[in-house]
């Protein structure tokens, strides 16, 4: 007999565990830096109707097709049609959670150092710290190092127990300064940038812009919620738990716009400075807050562990697949993982001023996004590998698996969505794999 696999100790756990690989440094490092970059309130209107209309409904597809099978992306495929070409959705589900991981964990590491840079109050300049070799590495290295050692302890031991506790804080801590910022002087003229839409601003890269960032915010379109949902049992309820992940997600990146954007119109900076926005506005916001230092740490301190239970999820999805399939032993096949994800991502680590080459990589050309590596990866495998596998997975499971058996399984534990099904069939085979494809073609120029 093979080892049982894992699964959640409760449904609690579960939703924690979802919103812990949801909420991350997606929220709360990117989802303002894009805002800032497509021009404030139309982005913001148009990311809150795909995360309701596309990214909802996709989240079920997800969860049930991983509940229904009890695998990981590409045995999950494998299971309804044994040695098809679709297997290849989950490849790339299983590829881009390294990809992903390789340059996330990048970023991850500047949260921990700005842990002790707020501690001590001695900040210094943002550029000069990224474009240091040895820093970026270390810190880079270092972060995989602890991701890889809780995904070795597996599901509820590792997983569940330190998001239960964790994600809650970090939910009051925002809002906390939440209400500080909107204190303080100037801060209406960045709500208005914020919140009023100016629809002159939007194009086709917006768009794909919005619909990356729904996608990436919820950890969708790579199999996170295959994985996650194979360790869900039979009662348990996908819909509610999707639309709870789904609001704790969509509030937290709006937090993160109603802590910057009102601080940054108060300091006067430019909201387009791209991926160094948040590690600029909110140190010289705390060094101004009365207490900001250890308020300063703190923050950093919760966002380090929101970025860890997402990293977590990154590496749970390769994981996962090569258990299941490859029955090798979870403990050997994590320190494989990981170290390819550290081959991958030190040129991320130095693409920041610390080596000219990956500083202007620029493989991918202008008009998509920043020439150095961090960011052409974010490109590549943030929005467009999520977009892609978001298509192959809503087909596969809207024609080929079927909108019946999926809706049989969302249906167990959810006897309310019966009612509804119809509607969900509809999204699932027509409007989400023709919207993405739109925004996709749209977004390369085919028109
Ligand atoms: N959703 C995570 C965040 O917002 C990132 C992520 C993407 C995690 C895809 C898993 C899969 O930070």
């Amino acid at each position: 007999m093979s080892a049982p696999r894992g699964q959640w100790n409760s449904k609690i756990g579960f939703i924690m565990a979802a919103a812990g690989s949801a909420i991350g440094l997606g929220n709360i490092w990117r989802f303002p830096y894009v805002v800032g970059e497509n021009g404030g309130g139309a982005f913001v209107f148009f990311y809150i109707i795909f995360v309701i209309l596309i990214g909802l409904p996709y989240m079920f597809a997800e969860l049930s097709l991983g509940r229904a099978t009890q695998k990981n992306p590409v045995g999950a495929i494998n299971k309804i049609r044994p040695k098809s070409f679709w297997r290849l959705a989950g490849f790339l589900g299983v590829i881009t959670g390294v990809g992903i991981l390789s340059f996330y964990a990048v970023i991850a590491g500047w949260t921990v150092a700005y842990i002790y840079k707020m501690f001590t109050g001695n900040v210094g300049d943002f550029s000069a710290f990224v474009a240091d070799p040895g820093g970026e590495v270390f810190l880079f290295v270092l972060f995989v190092l602890i991701t890889t050692l809780i995904v070795q302890k597996g599901v509820s031991e590792g997983i569940e127990k330190w998001s239960k506790i964790l994600m809650p804080i970090f939910f009051i801590l925002l809002l906390s300064l939440v209400v500080y910022s909107l204190t303080l002087d100037g801060a209406s003229k960045g709500l208005e940038f914020y919140l009023k839409p100016d629809f002159s601003k939007i194009t086709g890269r917006t768009l794909l812009a919005a619909l990356g960032q729904a996608f990436f915010s919820l950890s969708l379109g790579m199999g996170t919620m295959i994985t996650y949902g194979s360790y869900l049992s039979k009662n348990d309820n996908l819909i509610t738990s999707s639309v709870s992940v789904a609001i704790f997600d969509t509030l937290i990146a709006l937090f993160a716009g109603l802590i910057i954007f009102p601080a940054l119109f108060a300091m006067g900076k430019d909201p387009a400075a791209g991926p160094a926005l948040v590690f600029v506005i909110l140190p010289e916001m705390f060094l101004e807050m009365p207490g900001g230092l250890i308020v300063g740490s703190l923050f950093f301190v919760l966002l380090s562990v929101a970025a860890l239970t997402s990293t977590i999820s990154l590496l749970e999805v390769p994981v996962s697949y090569m258990i299941d399939d490859h029955k090798v032993d979870r403990k050997k096949i994590v320190w494989g993982v990981a170290g390819f994800t550290l081959l991958l991502g030190i040129p991320s680590a130095l693409s920041q001023g610390a080596n000219d080459f990956f500083t202007n990589f620029g493989l991918i050309p202008a008009s998509y996004t920043g020439p150095d590596f961090l960011s052409q990866m974010s490109f590549l495998f943030g929005d467009i590998a999520l977009a892609v596998g978001a298509i192959s997975l809503s087909i596969f499971v809207g024609w080929v698996w079927g909108v019946d058996r999926a809706s049989d399984e969302i249906e167990q534990g959810a006897p309310f969505f019966r009612k509804t099904r119809w509607l969900w069939s509809f999204i699932i085979r027509y409007v989400i794999p023709v919207v993405i494809l739109l925004v996709l073609l749209n977004t390369v120029h085919i028109f």
